[in-house]
């Protein structure tokens, strides 16, 4: 006998694939569950503690200024974790799908893990910046420092200031010179592509209303339901690493 889930889930990737074929301007949006099958970890599953502290307080301005030691014990565990994952087929369908529509493809990503640059995408926009950049406290120099490990108090070599990471934490606001573009990609996008992220994070999870209230299309890709999933047009539930490179097969 077929299985109705399999089968909704068929109905529903046909139709992701219809809508996707007729469309020029998509805009992504993706969260931490696209690299999960990367084998890194999401931030609100289990396991989303690190040593016993919530990720919400040891990624804020407050955390850092009462105890940046342990806020870069935090980034430098991360940076290693990442010299040893790879961008997964997910991540891989996004970029044939940035192939296939050029100038009308743009990647938001929530991601700070660099895997989607990784796997060859080119136009992406990191609203909560990046793991491998880290930025003076003093000077506001940024750079990028790779995955290698930093010293316990990374210092700028420029004016001697403390580094932090140039990512943004809980309470900041987004980085102005990416912001807007991301809001403008999906203001102009047609079918906004929802990936991996609980929708529960603002601004960003706010981009899926913008989209919406300018008749973009929505398709949410997502191992289960969120808080946006009954306003999508479309859902697909299962893992990305799976779904995306089926989707992407249909077009
Ligand atoms: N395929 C698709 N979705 C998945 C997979 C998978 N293999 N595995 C997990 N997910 C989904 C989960 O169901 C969940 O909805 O990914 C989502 C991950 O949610 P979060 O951990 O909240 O990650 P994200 O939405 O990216 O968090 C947003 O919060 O912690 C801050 O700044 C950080 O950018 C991050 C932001």
């Amino acid at each position: 006998m077929p299985d109705p889930a399999s089968n909704e889930l068929e109905n529903a990737l046909e139709q992701a694939a219809s809508l996707l074929r007729g469309v020029r301007r998509v805009a992504v949006l993706t969260g931490a569950g696209i690299s999960v099958e990367s084998g890194l970890a999401t931030f609100r599953g289990a396991g989303g503690l690190w040593e016993g502290h919530r990720v919400e307080d040891v990624a804020t301005p407050r955390a850092f200024e009462a105890d940046p030691n342990l806020v870069w014990r935090f980034y430098n565990l991360r940076r290693a974790n990442l010299a040893t994952v790879k961008p997964n087929p997910g991540h891989f369908a996004l970029v044939q799908l940035e192939q296939r529509l050029r100038d009308g493809f743009t990647l938001v990503t929530q991601n700070v893990d660099g895997l989607h640059q990784l796997a060859g995408s080119k136009n992406v926009l990191e609203i909560h910046g990046a793991i491998r950049r880290v930025r003076c406290t003093g000077c506001g120099l940024t750079l990028d420092r790779g995955v290698d490990p930093l010293a316990d108090l990374p210092k700028c070599a420029q004016c001697g200031a403390l580094l932090r990471p140039d990512v943004v934490w809980f309470e900041e606001m987004l980085p102005d010179h990416v912001w807007p573009n991301a809001e403008l990609a999906v203001k102009r996008c047609q079918c906004l592509l929802v990936i991996g992220t609980s929708a529960l994070v603002y601004p960003a999870a706010g981009l899926i209303d913008k989209a919406r209230s300018r008749d973009a299309k929505i398709v949410e890709v997502n191992l289960a339901p969120t808080p946006a999933t009954a306003g999508v047009d479309i859902a697909l539930q299962g893992p990305a690493g799976i779904l995306l490179p089926d989707l992407i097969k249909r077009l």
